[in-house]
């Protein structure tokens, strides 16, 4: 067995996860009263809605020990403020490419739509991300500390002005 392998088999990512409260929490609920079981890895925040989610609890979760970041929303169309979701995804895409300017992969952050009654979906995204952020190892110190305590960047300009860019 490589030293890599065996680093990727010992490694244990730690991923955080802000759900909104009124689809992707109550279908992790779910998950857990019907007793599917998914990756410990996972630590839940949960939020009002997705739309509620600065850039910068992303990269605060980055800075001080996430490994990844998973975000879940309500379906489009079903945001309970309307919108929310629509602007967490333009805030998400911008985010997106400014992790990728700082180097870091693509896989750790992820946005999924996952309605109060998909709990099988909460299981299998969980699942997967952990896997993947498994394979990607943890995230480096140098890429850490290149996140910036205040973005200036475009995805903070997004949370500013509610992600209409
Ligand atoms: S209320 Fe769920 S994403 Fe807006």
């Amino acid at each position: 067995m490589s030293e890599n392998t065996q680093k990727s088999d010992s490694f244990e990512p730690r991923i955080v996860a802000f759900f909104c409260n009124w689809c992707t929490y109550t279908a992790a609920d779910l998950a857990g009263t019907a007793r599917m079981t998914y990756a410990p890895n996972v630590r839940v925040v949960r939020i009002m809605c997705s739309g509620r989610l600065d850039p910068q609890f992303i990269l605060a979760a980055l800075r001080d020990g996430a490994d990844g970041v998973l975000i879940g929303g309500c379906h489009p169309g079903d945001c309970h403020y309307q919108e929310g979701n629509y602007k967490a995804l333009r805030r998400f895409i911008l985010l997106k490419r400014m992790l990728a300017s700082l180097g870091i992969e693509e896989g750790r952050v992820r946005l999924e739509w996952i309605a109060a009654s998909e709990g099988e979906k909460v299981q299998r995204v969980i699942n997967e991300m952990t896997e993947t952020v498994r394979r990607l190892g943890p995230l480096r110190l140098e890429q850490r500390q290149m996140i910036p305590a205040e973005a200036h960047g475009s995805a903070h300009a997004a949370a500013a002005h509610g992600g209409n860019v």
